[in-house]
């Protein structure tokens, strides 16, 4: 396992280099036929401080998160879902995707904060699972897929802290440049890893929003925030945005 994990690394861990110029209008499509293998956007008012005093405090409750694919290091809990210890997909319990039933946990009511931030302020009216993901110093996820269909869909992702030495690494690219309280779009369909090599916790929040009504709000958030080296194209961008949703 470890020697897999090794190999992983020694090819990719790198910082990534993504070469030519990515058009903006194309990615807010939510496709990825540049191959994009993330998208990082800013999340307003996001009370990182709060949340990670929050999530620290729920620390002892985490329950290990696929095994097979990582070490016991790797852990989870959920705030919403299918019930506070159950991380993985209706699947592995045994439950069909349209017989899952996603509510609150009592983890959500430990963590007035991070509840009222996915209620109230991310433009989203309905989520599937919404996890605190911790991997401890030593721990890793072991390179893979989580879909074979390429493009940007999937679960937003919000790192909670960045330790030095700890990376999320993807195949034929690098390193993703994560930062703490950024919300991130990845490509899945990408082998990935990751692997704290650091003293340190590695925290981070997976939410599965579905949007409804937010979904124009979620685009404004993306066309407004991107990523710094798309700045020259945003105005345009955000200019198509609001044509396209007639505002
Ligand atoms: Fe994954």
């Amino acid at each position: 396992m470890i020697d897999q994990l090794g190999n992983f690394y020694k090819s990719w861990d790198r910082n990534i280099e993504l070469e030519g110029e990515i058009p903006i209008n194309d990615q807010l499509k939510l496709e990825s036929k540049y191959n994009l293998p993330w998208y990082q956007f800013n999340l307003p008012d996001f009370p990182l401080a709060e949340i990670l005093s929050e999530v620290k405090a729920t620390k002892d409750l985490f329950v290990p998160h696929r095994d097979s694919e990582g070490n016991h290091l790797w852990k989870g809990i959920c705030l919403h879902g299918l019930g506070k210890e159950k991380t993985m997909c209706p699947e592995d319990y045994g439950i069909l995707e349209k017989d899952a039933h996603y509510s609150w946990t009592e983890i959500a009511d430990l963590c007035p904060i991070t509840k009222r931030y996915f209620s109230e302020s991310y433009p989203s009216e309905a989520y599937h699972r919404i996890r605190f993901m911790l991997i401890e110093p030593g721990g890793y996820i072991l390179p893979h897929r989580d879909r074979e269909r390429k493009g940007l869909r999937g679960p937003l992702s919000i790192p909670l802290t960045v330790p030095d030495e700890c990376h999320f690494v993807v195949e034929n690219f690098g390193r993703i440049p994560l930062e703490s309280g950024k919300g991130y779009l990845i490509d899945l369909s990408n082998r990935h890893s990751v692997w704290n090599r650091s003293n340190e916790d590695r925290y981070h929040i997976i939410a599965e929003a579905h949007y409804k009504k937010g979904y124009n709000d979620f685009l404004k958030l993306i066309a407004q925030s991107g990523m710094g080296r798309l700045d020259e194209d945003e105005k345009i961008t955000y200019s198509a945005i609001l044509k396209k949703l007639g505002l």
